[in-house]
């Protein structure tokens, strides 16, 4: 797989959407091939199972079942679109992806071994190589989501209260300092242009990171004898 794969996770209203529309602008203008995409949805599969959890329609079957169709959205996400890219060698910027799925079905009760056993299946080893997590405190978020959407009902999660979001936001959080190689945490209550240089700085560094490792690799895969059984060779003799 060579290309690089951004997942960006928060809250309701933790500017996410603004946030990947200006990285990819600055990636696209360094000449960077840029998808960018969305969860739930993100393909005509997983957009159709969108409709079904958002509108409400699944709350009555449980967290579990939920569980279920974000994995099952996030399978054909993958398949149609995310993988296809990243072997193409794009870069991949979706709005939230797996760490949405452990904190908002963590929470709401879905057992963590059952969460694992989906995710490894789901992912089938297609993890992001950097999380940018945008960290805002659930009320001003949700004064943020809420302004935003104007005379627009409140979709089945952002209905929730501010102590849920809070947790919510603990649990992100968690997770990154759990994996802090992969994820990076940003302070989104400040201006999003200084945001956007923040998170383009690390961005591109990650991506530098990553090319360069996938030209070690190249190299070494051309080599007629790789490097550690010339030395062991040398040693036996
Ligand atoms: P969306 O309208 O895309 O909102 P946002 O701007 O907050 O991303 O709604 C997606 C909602 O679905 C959001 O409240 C988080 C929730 N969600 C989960 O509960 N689990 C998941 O795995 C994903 C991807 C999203």
């Amino acid at each position: 797989m060579t290309g690089f794969f951004v997942t960006f996770e928060g809250g309701e209203g933790s500017g996410k959407t603004t946030q990947i529309g200006l990285l990819a602008d600055t990636l696209r203008a360094r000449g960077t091939d840029v998808v960018a995409t969305r969860e739930p949805g993100g393909s005509p599969g997983a957009d159709a199972i969108r409709h079904i959890i958002l509108s409400g329609a699944a709350e009555a079957l449980g967290p579990e079942a939920e569980t279920m169709l974000f994995a099952a959205a996030r399978i054909d996400h993958i398949a149609a679109v995310i993988r296809p890219a990243l072997e193409a060698g794009q870069t991949v910027l979706c709005d939230r992806f797996h760490d949405s799925t452990r904190v908002y079905q963590g929470l709401a009760g879905v057992d963590t071994g059952m969460l694992d056993t989906i995710e490894a299946a789901t992912l089938d080893g297609l993890y992001p190589d950097m999380t940018v997590i945008l960290d805002i405190p659930a009320a001003e978020g949700l004064k943020r989501a809420t302004a935003r959407r104007g005379q627009e009902t409140a979709d089945r999660f952002e209905r929730e209260g501010v102590a849920l979001h809070e947790a919510r936001r603990e649990a992100f959080l968690k997770i990154a300092a759990a994996e802090p190689g992969r994820c990076l945490v940003v302070d989104a209550a400040r201006p999003p242009d200084e945001i956007a240089k923040e998170i383009a700085f690390h961005v591109l560094d990650a991506m530098e990171r990553h090319r360069l490792a996938q030209v070690g690799r190249n190299v070494a895969s051309a080599l007629p004898v790789k490097p550690a059984a010339a030395t062991a060779a040398k040693a036996a003799s």
